[in-house]
């Protein structure tokens, strides 16, 4: 063999590790895209097993035609330190299930009918109060249907239910349907239904889209930094209630809920948001408010500190419950030049995880 033909075989298997590295770096897994949502369901229920296992989709359906009759059997089936996209295909139906998504299954979708969403039901009912098998209390973080600790999930089609009847404002009544703990998801239409506390927006960089989130007391709060666009948020609250409690200990903390041309109706009387932490931030621009709001429109969480701490404020939105005239006085009236870092993907960092 000539040494030309050496040189020739160490550039290739150098340039082949250089690609490699780049590959792992970048990841063609390392975003969530369109596609990542679909599947083709009659070519799935056709196919031959193996060549299923190829595509990497598994089928949840309850009357055994699929690979598992539980979602949390379909996840249990998808590999530790998983590097690749996994599908999880699930069935109309109801799953009376707690679901847990560990941190070591990176890449998971969860996909239902686009037209049967709300037939796609997983549902649960613990709330704080209930105790787990060694006696102690779950707390809120646990009592969630639907738990998401991985990274670059998404989900479509489905509905995720917490179903325990909350009396507002009760010991332990907080009943979480979805938790998302992961550095980076998506929604897209998907229905998280609950009463006190439905939506542990927890911890990541999360992109909620046209969804719709319904509940009554802090239905949305958690330390993430998350877009809503699109969605719907209807309160459930009798008398008084919540909408955002979103917690931000630190000026410098890039977290913060904005919502974006939401449709927000209902029922009660509840506030936009509360100051959770001292420097909670939640910003609602062009959106649709209904009649729903309590006028002073915010509250300190009895800190009368976080009045010059928190970005609690509205930005051109409309309807009857937008009237900002009662509005407390350390709520934000922003300009465009204040909240255009809010409006779009690029708060969440979508620009690097985001290809839609
Ligand atoms: C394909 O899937 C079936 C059931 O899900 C499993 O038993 C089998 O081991 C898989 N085959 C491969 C090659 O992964
Ligand atoms: C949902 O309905 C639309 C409009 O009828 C149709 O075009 C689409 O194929 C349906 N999707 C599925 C998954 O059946
Ligand atoms: C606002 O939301 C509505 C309802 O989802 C949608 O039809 C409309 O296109 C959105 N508008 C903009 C400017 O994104
Ligand atoms: C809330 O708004 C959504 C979206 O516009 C609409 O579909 C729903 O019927 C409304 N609900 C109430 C009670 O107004």
């Amino acid at each position: 063999m000539g040494s030309w033909v050496l040189v020739f075989r160490a550039l290739v298997l150098v340039l082949a590790g250089f690609s490699g590295s780049i590959r792992a770096y970048y990841g063609a897994t390392d975003f969530i895209t369109w596609e990542d949502m679909k599947v083709d369901v009659e070519k799935e229920r056709l196919e031959v097993r193996e060549e299923r296992n190829q595509s990497r989709v598994i089928v949840v359906d309850l009357n055994g035609k699929g690979d598992s009759i539980t979602v949390q059997g379909a996840v249990d089936m998808v590999p530790q330190h998983n590097s690749q996209r996994v599908k999880i295909y699930i069935s109309p139906g109801i799953y009376r299930e707690k679901v847990f998504v560990p941190d070591s299954k990176a890449y998971i979708s969860f996909i239902g009918d686009e037209n049967r969403t709300a037939e796609t039901i997983i549902t649960w009912n613990n709330k704080a109060s209930d105790k787990d098998k060694d006696g102690y209390e779950l707390g809120t973080y646990r009592s969630a249907s639907v738990t998401i600790e991985s990274d670059f999930f998404c989900a479509t089609g489905i509905t995720i239910e917490n179903s325990v009847v909350a009396v507002p404002g009760s010991y332990g009544m907080q009943a979480v349907a979805l938790r998302v703990s992961g550095e980076k998801a998506m929604f897209y239409r998907v229905r998280i239904l609950g009463a006190q506390d439905t939506l542990d927006d927890d911890h990541g960089s999360h992109y909620f889209r046209q969804c719709y989130i319904q509940g009554s007391i802090d239905f949305i709060f958690g330390r993430s930094r998350s877009l809503y666009q699109d969605c719907v948020l209807h309160s459930t609250a009798k008398r008084s209630g919540a909408i955002a409690a979103h917690h931000r200990d630190s000026h410098d903390d890039d977290t913060g809920f904005s919502f974006v041309n939401c449709t927000i109706n209902g029922t009660g009387r509840v506030y936009l948001g509360r100051a959770w932490g001292t420097y909670s931030r939640a910003i609602y621009s062009y959106c649709d408010i209904d009649n729903i709001i309590t006028p002073s429109g915010w509250s300190d969480w009895n800190q009368p500190s976080r009045q010059k701490t928190a970005v609690l404020g509205e930005y051109k939105c409309r309807g009857k419950g937008a009237d900002r005239r009662k509005r407390v006085s350390w709520s934000k009236s922003f300009s465009y030049k204040e909240v255009r870092p809010f409006l779009d993907v690029k708060f969440i960092g979508g620009e690097k995880w985001l290809r839609l």
